[in-house]
């Protein structure tokens, strides 16, 4: 059979109240899907000791694609590092090799008005940052201890392999070159010497890609251009935490970070969908949550790891509809609950 599996991890906060709604628009379009769900994060913490128990880790690689809502709880920041939330979706990135992060940030029409920025700069945005999601500060060496004069210490290694940053640019490069063919890569060379092994590496894979014209920016340069004229940017290349920082400043340029959904892909296009917001937990369980980035991590779903590009571009169509209608979400500065902005988008299918 044909039919593809879709993994379901809901985790924490409003990561169910989301998922909820981008479900029932994958349900809605009919296709060969079977749903199978399961806990992770603080959820499974407090079900089974572990935010990422064996049977949702093999779920996750058994499934086509997975459906990730958020994870973290205010209640468990005390746990020790191992055992918090967020491990959860950083063990998941790790062992299932998604290196490539796709975070599109473009502006629905009418939500100029949301945005902080002026509607003439928001209207403008039409970018991708592709981050590096399995190296970086993230990943290297981490410690705490106390110095022999009794200063409590604590270090995050920073570091990247070439390969790691070559696999990162090539799929930069290619981004770049099905849009409008600009790439900027964000580093830190000036001061950090993993950030000029970065620049090196992406100008040797620049060779192979001479339809892309590539440009390099310090990223706090980068934060500022992005506020100052986003519209000058198509792809954006960057490591792990820069990626991180920029793209939910990217977020609230075109409205809301409940507007951004993004793709964890490996080599083989096996993916991780899920809003690039959090668990929101000052708003969860109050039914505020704006699942539209949850909806449109579906629709990423869709064209990037089950070759579904009409379907998808359908889910994008029925978002950019229903907020036509003005049916919006607090954070957008609407009344609309997360079910009634999912309804919206169903009835625009
Ligand atoms: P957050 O993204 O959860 O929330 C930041 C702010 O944006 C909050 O005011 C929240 O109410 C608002 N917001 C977020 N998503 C929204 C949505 N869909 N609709 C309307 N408003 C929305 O970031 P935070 O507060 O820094 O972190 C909360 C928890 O989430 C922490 O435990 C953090 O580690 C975790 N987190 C998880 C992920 C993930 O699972 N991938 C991502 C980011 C943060
Ligand atoms: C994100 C989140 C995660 C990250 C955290 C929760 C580990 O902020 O997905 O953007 O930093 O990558
Ligand atoms: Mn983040």
């Amino acid at each position: 059979t044909d039919t593809k599996l879709i993994a379901i991890l809901p985790g924490d906060g409003i990561g169910p109240e989301v998922t909820a709604e981008a479900r029932r628009v994958l349900e809605a379009l009919a296709l060969p899907l079977a749903f199978e769900e399961a806990p992770v994060g603080g959820a499974a913490y407090r079900a089974s000791g572990h935010p990422l128990p064996a049977e949702t880790l093999d779920l996750a690689r058994r499934a086509d694609a997975i459906l990730f809502g958020a994870v973290g709880d205010p209640a468990f920041d005390g746990l020790e590092r191992a055992l918090r939330p967020e491990q959860a979706i950083l063990g998941l990135r790790k062992h299932l090799t998604t290196f490539a992060n796709l975070r599109p940030a473009r502006i629905f029409a009418g939500l100029e008005d949301a945005s902080t920025l002026k509607p003439e700069v928001a209207r403008a945005i039409d970018l991708v940052i592709v981050r590096e999601l399995n190296g970086d500060v993230y990943f290297g060496d981490k410690g705490r201890r106390t110095t022999d004069a009794g200063l409590r210490e604590g270090h995050d290694l920073m570091r990247y392999d070439e390969a790691e940053v070559r696999r990162i640019a090539h799929i930069g490069f290619q981004t770049a070159a099905k849009r409008r063919g600009k790439l900027c890569s964000v580093d830190k060379a000036n001061v950090l010497e993993t950030s000029q092994l970065w620049r090196d590496v992406v100008i040797e894979v620049a060779a192979e890609y001479p339809q892309v014209e590539l440009t390099h920016m310090y990223v706090d340069n980068a934060a500022m251009q992005l506020v100052r004229n986003p519209g000058a940017f198509d792809t954006i290349v960057t490591g792990n935490l820069f990626g991180d920082i920029l793209s939910d400043q990217a977020s609230m340029c075109v409205g809301s970070i409940g507007m951004l959904p993004s793709a964890s892909l490996d080599a083989d296009a096996k993916g991780l969908y899920e809003p690039i917001h959090g668990s929101a937990p000052d708003i969860a369980g109050q039914g505020k949550a704006n699942p539209c980035a949850a909806i449109l991590s579906a629709a990423m779903l869709l064209r990037h790891s089950l070759a579904l590009p009409e379907p998808a571009d359908r889910i994008e169509a029925a978002v950019a509809a229903a907020l036509a209608t003005g049916v919006r979400t607090p954070d957008l500065g609407g009344t609309a609950s997360t079910r009634t902005m999912g309804d919206a988008v169903l009835a625009a299918l």
